[in-house]
């Protein structure tokens, strides 16, 4: 297997930013409609991609040609599930699968830091993307990816799949034709039991592991086994904690419903009230996002199991006729002085997968469900919750600009240092 040293990953995307070769709109597969069978290269084989895989490939204009991951035992693993599996192309590296002008689409299910970077790529070498959320790690590289996909004219479908769920349009076309009244305050909740990690010492990586390439953009440490597959979402160098990871879900279904952008002002407090163990980030936060007419409320607390809102993790809208809850379970609307209602069921991934495959052979991002600018807006909002929640006071936010008003601590955490080899690419 051949390694691309971190040099020669700067060359080759500087080469082709020099030359012009991998702008979309220069390279012949952009201009070129799909084949009526989509051919999809899945990135990260972790239990997200593997979903991905199996996903894609049940859909019978879909086809799962590439497999890219550092670890060459889950790439395989992943690769010998596929129908063809012997056909699939693997490789640690996604610029090998990038190159590859016979691929339409790829999924980007890796760890968060290497998101955007991963997305710019795709997009600048024709491909239409599928990122997992959040689908940024930092402010800056949102804004980044909303321009690239704009350039691009491409398809970039966010992993908030609750957006493509019918019960959920529905009830929030019915929270907007004023059936709850004036709605003032949405609240997402997250709750659930997550474990302690406990503390792991530094050790080598497993052998054949492109461990270089995992870190990407991300400061060298030494590997550990919680700084690893999943565990990552815990430390602020790759993962955004849980706000980012299972929260960005509560609050884009809580911005979508609000129908709001990005805030005015957000405060948060948060810590480790239960974990004692290598977390970095917090396991109880509680965040406001402050807009003219409305307050979007976050909270989460990480040690305590599903049910106890009498609803699964959701949104409740308040209205001052009623109220509207969305769980995994359904939607359920309570109106002052009347019955609950059920409406369900909740989002099938399929539904999402589906609607990317629409989206993409049509060359159509305006039908996205999941388009990336909701999906940058989501992740800044959590961003913006877990740098209120670091900086430890109350930001004021320019929504225009995207930009902190004066508070150069919080500001600093609006992008990351990336590792020489490993900067985004420039866009052309
Ligand atoms: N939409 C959803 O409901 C949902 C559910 C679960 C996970 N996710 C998201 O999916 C992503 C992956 O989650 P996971 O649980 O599978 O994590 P994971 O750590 O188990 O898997 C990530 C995989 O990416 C690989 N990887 C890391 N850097 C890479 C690189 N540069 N090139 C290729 N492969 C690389 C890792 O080796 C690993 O196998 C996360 O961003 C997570 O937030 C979304």
């Amino acid at each position: 297997m051949k390694h691309f040293s971190r040099r020669s990953f700067l060359q080759r995307v500087g080469e082709g930013a020099a030359t012009g070769l991998l702008l979309p709109a220069l390279s012949g597969l952009a201009q070129a409609a799909p084949s009526e069978r989509v051919r999809h290269a899945v990135i990260g084989a972790g239990s997200q991609g593997r979903r991905h895989a199996q996903v894609f490939a049940s859909l019978s204009d879909c086809e799962v040609v590439a497999v890219c991951d550092v670890d060459p035992e889950r790439r395989a693993a992943l690769a010998s599930k596929l129908p063809n599996g012997d056909k699939v192309l693997q490789s640690e590296d996604f610029r090998r699968l990038l190159e590859d002008k016979t691929i339409d689409s790829v999924s980007v299910a890796t760890p968060d830091h290497w998101h955007t970077p991963i997305a710019l790529a795709a997009l600048q070498a024709g491909k239409h993307v599928y990122v997992e959320k959040p689908c940024s790690h930092n402010i800056h590289e949102a804004k980044v990816l909303v321009e690239a996909a704009a350039k691009s004219g491409k398809c970039v479908q966010h992993g908030t799949q609750a957006r493509s769920a019918d019960s959920l349009k529905q009830a929030i076309a019915f929270m907007r034709d004023g059936n709850l009244g004036k709605v003032r305050m949405a609240k997402a909740i997250n709750h659930q039991l997550r474990e302690p990690i406990g503390r792991q010492p530094e050790s080598d990586p497993p052998p054949g592991v492109n461990y270089d390439m995992w870190l990407g953009p991300a400061p060298v440490h030494r590997f550990t086994k919680n700084r690893w597959h999943y565990n990552w979402h815990w430390f602020w160098d790759y993962g955004c904690g849980d706000m980012g990871n299972d929260g960005i879900h509560q609050v884009d279904q809580a911005r979508w419903g609000l129908g709001v952008g990005l805030p005015n002002a957000i405060s948060a407090s948060g810590g480790q009230l239960f974990y004692d163990d290598d977390h970095e980030t917090p396991d109880t936060q509680v965040v406001t996002f402050e807009y003219e007419h409305c307050y979007l409320l976050y909270e989460m607390r990480l040690w305590t199991d599903y049910p106890l809102e009498g609803h699964d993790n959701g949104v409740v809208f308040y209205g001052d006729k009623g109220k509207l809850e969305i769980g995994r379970n359904g939607c359920d609307v309570t109106l002052i002085g009347g019955e609950k209602t059920h409406l369900g069921p909740y989002a099938d991934i399929k539904d999402h997968m589906r609607n990317f495959l629409d989206c993409l052979k049509a060359n159509d991002p305006s039908k996205l469900n999941a388009p990336v600018g909701e999906a940058a807006a989501s992740a800044v909002l959590c961003h913006l919750g877990n740098i209120a929640t670091r900086v430890g006071r109350r930001l004021h936010f320019d929504p225009e600009k995207w930009e902190c008003i004066g508070d150069p601590d919080a500001a600093k955490l609006f992008t990351r240092e990336y590792r020489p080899g490993y900067e985004l690419p420039a866009l052309g």
